[in-house]
């Protein structure tokens, strides 16, 4: 994996329990289970498809896949999706799943410094929910995208708006308590691309992680395009 990739709960001095790849590793096989997940990933693939003119001709990418709650749903709109990850548990499920489907187009990919290297500049679109607060470098993530991008391709990108700490289990590490839309359009703008719209797209009804009353945590989608050249 890329150092200037890894999510913050991977870094080497985390301990161990509080690393992203052994947390997601261990949550894969039961991920799907949770309807929280199934019903945003289900909106959040439902506004990327209202945003993005998707085709059977297209090469997309979902970037941080999971068990592919998203790629599932938009493989049978494109001719392929390249689902990557960092967690190889995750991506094992999303094979099986996307196997026992029939979605041949989906194409697993463990997400690491050999992979990465395969990684074409020709995707007509590159999706990713949920993953970006994971994601230390933000700058550096948009440059990748924008080298993966083909000239005139789509992002798609859908995160927790700023949540002040209270979404994630506390010592369960993350880079950022969720993503301010306009820091991350300045960082994508800086990489050539042009942000076209933002809005909230699901809203996660539940009580903070240390437990209390019912709280809304927005999740915004932000759509951008790459400027030519
Ligand atoms: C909250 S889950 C979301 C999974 C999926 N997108 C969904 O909507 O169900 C975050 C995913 O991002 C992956 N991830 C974390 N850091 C990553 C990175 N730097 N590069 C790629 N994937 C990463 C994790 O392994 C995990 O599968």
């Amino acid at each position: 994996m890329c150092s200037d990739l890894r999510d913050s709960e991977s870094r080497e001095n985390a301990p161990q329990e509080a690393r992203s790849e052994s947390y997601f590793d261990q949550a894969a096989q039961t991920w799907d289970d949770n309807p929280v997940r199934r019903e945003l990933a289900l909106a959040v693939a439902q506004g990327m498809a209202d945003a993005i003119a998707f085709g059977p001709e297209m090469k997309i990418m979902d970037f941080g896949c999971g068990t592919g709650l998203i790629a599932r749903e938009l493989a049978p709109k494109v001719a392929r999706v390249t689902a990557v990850d960092t967690s190889a548990e995750m991506v094992s499920v999303l094979k099986t799943k996307a196997q026992a489907a029939g979605l041949t187009g989906i194409e697993p990919l463990l997400l690491d410094e050999k992979c990465e290297a395969t990684l074409a500049g020709d995707y007509d679109a590159i999706v990713s929910s949920m993953v970006l607060h994971h994601v230390e470098d933000l700058s550096g993530l948009a440059e990748r995208f924008a080298q993966w991008c083909r000239p005139g391709a789509w992002i798609a990108l859908a995160d927790l708006a700023p949540e002040g700490g209270t979404f994630h289990r506390p010592g369960q590490q993350v880079a950022h308590d969720g993503i301010d839309p306009a820091v991350l359009s300045r960082h994508l703008e800086k990489a050539g691309f042009a942000t076209q719209s933002v809005r909230t797209v699901h809203t996660i009804r539940r009580p903070p992680a240390e437990g209390g009353e019912l709280r809304d945590y927005p999740v915004f989608l932000l759509v951008a395009q790459r400027t030519l050249p």
